[in-house]
Parts: structure tokens; C-alpha cells; sequence
């Protein structure tokens, strides 16, 4: 058992992993070994990764593939996508690919709006708060000129601030409801910073209003906060087609196809259980472009299933029509992305990433986004009512079960070729491969 170590950050990364691999693995040569694998051997670019968290001892490789043809308002794209799951970037290019031959995605920004929070609790008259805040509002704006002043000249800043009393929720709760418009940027920091500075002004202000000295009644801040449920941050992307031209390469007839679909969308709209695998497959798509542009995933998961509780029942994302002959596939999802700031420019592979996009603004690379996410979720529903995920799923698999098993480059190409014509599972892979190592 390992002790606990103090000053852990300020060992040197030689010492941190020595450390790591004494005190927790059985064979720190290897485990130094492997790390050191994966430093990258220009030692500028190594130390740019470095810096970019705390106690870093190596990069975490992931794959970086591109998915072509995505043809989004008669625009052409190649998105870049990072993602560990085999079959996604191929599911993303078969869709679009699909898509591109009827017309293409149409996608359009409903808004923008970012929302923070200054969480305060206050014990005195509602209606005195109500007089101060509306009183106070030009300050609390004056005092975050300096913050705001660049993004001001960009189109964006403050758009409004509002006091809600949550009472009802909770006693005593009161808030200040504020709104911004970040323009290219995702705006976590500049939000988080205005509304350090309200709570500061809110706190001074009051301090020179004799009803809230009174200890009892005083205005105590508890947190400021930007929120990631973005719901008016929103973007719509769509297809649509005659349901006869619904045909892929699936045995089953488009009106079926199409049939089953709808039904396969009502079904993750009713059940829950359903609408997380759903909404999981639509996040395949959006979390692989949303890493590959150096946004923040986990502020998009958060706000996009919040979204698809919004009513109270978790639901499916997406929607589908069958109307006078034609399908439509369409989805509306919050997502707050930025094409400025943050990593966006600092991770060379993210800054790649955005030229290969043509350097998106952040409402373009909303709509690349949830079109990448629609497409995913379209491939995984046409899979599933005609062919089951498992046929094109294992197919992707196959190179990473052959690569577990030692497969070499001749091995992998014979066996990639028998699959084509055969069931790959686990067993049948396993079987093969030895079948081939016999004979
Ligand atoms: C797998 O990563 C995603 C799917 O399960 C999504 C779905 O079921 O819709 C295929």
C-alpha cells in the first residue's frame, strides 16, 4: 500500500513518474518505458501539452479521422472527428455520403444566448431587492466595462440581468439571471469573470443601502457561475427526401425502411431507456467534432441531455415525418461552442482541425456539429430497424480484435477481405485467425 505524498505538483516530471511507477504498478521500467513512448520528440511541442493541465507525464493518444462529403446548406465539408469507437467515423461517412446524393443537410442557428448565474441568499423584503437590483443595474454593467470592452467590439457582452426570486424552490434563494452573447468565443471564461465581478459590485453596493446592513437581512453571495444549459443557444439541422429515394444498400424497401424508422424515433421520444442509447449515438457525432475543435464535452453533454429533459421525461433528441410521400429527419440541440479562445488556436492538431473546416465562426461549427451528430444518429437508426449495428459495427472491430491478437499486416488483409463476405463476431475472428495460422 502507498503512502500519500505531499508536493506531488511540484516534483519534476522525471520524479512524478518515477514515483507513479514505483508506487503503483509492478513494473516501473516498463511503465516509465511506455510513457516516455508517447512524449513527443519536439520537446516545444512537448512542453506546450505539458502545460496544458497539472502533474502531466504523457500524452493520451486518440485517433483524429476525417469523414468526407458532408454537404451542409450546398456547402461541402471534411470534418475531422476524434473518437476511440471503431465504427462512428465510418457510420458519419456513409451518412453523408447518403445525404450529399439527395440534396445535402440544412442546418440554422435558432440562437446564441449563454447564461450565468450570481446565487445569493437574502432574508428581507422582496420588493426592497427588487428596488436595488433594478437601481444597481447601471453599476453592476459600468463596473465590468473592463472586461467587456473587447468583446463589445465584436458584437457580443452583457445582453441582460435579471433578478429572479427562486423562493419557492428554495427559502431565502434569490439570483441574478444574466445573459451574454460571446460571439466566437464559448465565453466560459469571460462569463464566469463578469459575474465575479456583479457579485462584487452586489456586495459593495448593498453594503451603502441601510436595509441590507442589518446582519439579518444582508445580501450574501454564495456562488457565481456561468450554466451549461444553454437552451436558447440552440441550432436546428435537418434532411429530408422523398421516402422512394430512401433506398441504401439494405434488402428492405424504402417505404418499410422509412416506416420503421419513424417508429424506431417515437419509441426513444416514449422511452427513456431507449432515448440514452439514442441520444448517446447522436453524441458520437457531436462529441468527436466538438474534441477535434478543442471544445469542452463535458459542458455539451451536460446541457444537451438537461435538454432532452427539459419537459421532465428524458426524450429523444431527434424527430422524423412522413408527410405527402417525403421523410424528414430533423433535430434541435443546445450546444455553446467556440471557434476562438481557449485550446482552439494553442492545440496545433485543434487549429488544424478549424482550417480543415474552412475556420468556422461559432454558429457555422454549431451546424457542422449537429449535422455530424443528426448523420450519426441516422446511420445508427437505418442500421437498426433493417440490419442490426452488430454486422457494421464488428466489421470496424475486426482490425482492433486481429491488432489484440498479434494479427500481422498480411494476416489482418486476408481477414479483413474474408469478413467482407462473412459474419465477423468475436468467435468467428478468433477461429479464423487461427484457422489461417494452421494452414
Ligand atoms: C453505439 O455507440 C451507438 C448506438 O447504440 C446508438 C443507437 O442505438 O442509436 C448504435
Amino acid at each position: 500500500m502507498s503512502k500519500p505524498i505531499e508536493g506531488f505538483s511540484k516534483l519534476s516530471k522525471d520524479e512524478k513518474i518515477e514515483w507513479i511507477a514505483r508506487n503503483y504498478t509492478h513494473n516501473p521500467e516498463d511503465t516509465k518505458e511506455i510513457l516516455k513512448t508517447y512524449w513527443h520528440s519536439d520537446s516545444q511541442l512537448q512542453k506546450l501539452h505539458d502545460e496544458f493541465i497539472e502533474n502531466t507525464i504523457s500524452n493520451f493518444f486518440m485517433p483524429l479521422g476525417i469523414a468526407p462529403n458532408f454537404l451542409i446548406n450546398n456547402k461541402l465539408y471534411a470534418i475531422p472527428m476524434v473518437i476511440e469507437e471503431s465504427s462512428v467515423v465510418a457510420a458519419a461517412s456513409k451518412a453523408a455520403k447518403f445525404w450529399q446524393e439527395r440534396g445535402g443537410f440544412r442546418a440554422e442557428v435558432l440562437g446564441t444566448e449563454k447564461i450565468g448565474q450570481v446565487h445569493f441568499i437574502y432574508h428581507g423584503d422582496a420588493k426592497r431587492l427588487e428596488e436595488f437590483v433594478s437601481k444597481i443595474k447601471p453599476i453592476l454593467l459600468t463596473d465590468v466595462n473592463d472586461i467587456t470592452r473587447n468583446m463589445e467590439k465584436r458584437g457580443g457582452g452583457v445582453t441582460h440581468i435579471s433578478l429572479r426570486d427562486k423562493r419557492n424552490e428554495l427559502e431565502n434563494y434569490f439570483q441574478l439571471h444574466c445573459t451574454f452573447e460571446t460571439m466566437d468565443a464559448m465565453g466560459a471564461n469571460f462569463i464566469n469573470s463578469c459575474l465575479e465581478q456583479f457579485a462584487k459590485t452586489l456586495t459593495r453596493e448593498a453594503k451603502s443601502y441601510s436595509e441590507f446592513t442589518d446582519e439579518e437581512k444582508k445580501i450574501e453571495v454564495v456562488m457565481s457561475i456561468l450554466s451549461n444549459y444553454v437552451p436558447e443557444c440552440l441550432v436546428r439541422a435537418e434532411v429530408s427526401c422523398p421516402v422512394a429515394e430512401l433506398n441504401g444498400d439494405e434488402s428492405v424497401a424504402p417505404e418499410e425502411m422509412a416506416r420503421k424508422f419513424l417508429q424506431a424515433v417515437t419509441i426513444a421520444k416514449v422511452e427513456p431507456y431507449r432515448a440514452v442509447t439514442h441520444n448517446k449515438g447522436i453524441m458520437n457525432g457531436i462529441d468527436a467534432v466538438v474534441l477535434a475543435t478543442g471544445n469542452d464535452f463535458r459542458a455539451v453533454e451536460a446541457g444537451v441531455h438537461a435538454y432532452a429533459a427539459r419537459d421532465g421525461s428524458y426524450r429523444s433528441l431527434t424527430d422524423a415525418s412522413i408527410e405527402d410521400g417525403v421523410f424528414k429527419f430533423w433535430m434541435e440541440i443546445p450546444l455553446a461552442l467556440g471557434t476562438v479562445g481557449g485550446l482552439t488556436r494553442l492545440h496545433p492538431l485543434v487549429d488544424l482541425a478549424l482550417k480543415i473546416l474552412q475556420q468556422p465562426s461559432a454558429r457555422e461549427l454549431m451546424q457542422i456539429a449537429a449535422v455530424a451528430g443528426l448523420a450519426q444518429n441516422f446511420a445508427a437508426m437505418r442500421s437498426l430497424v433493417t440490419t442490426g449495428i452488430q454486422q457494421g459495427h464488428m466489421k470496424m472491430h475486426l482490425l482492433n480484435i486481429l491488432n489484440q491478437m498479434g494479427a500481422s499486416d498480411d494476416e489482418k488483409r486476408t481477414l479483413v477481405n474474408f469478413f467482407k463476405k462473412n459474419t465477423a463476431t468475436h468467435g468467428a475472428i478468433v477461429e479464423a485467425l487461427e484457422k489461417l495460422r494452421k494452414a
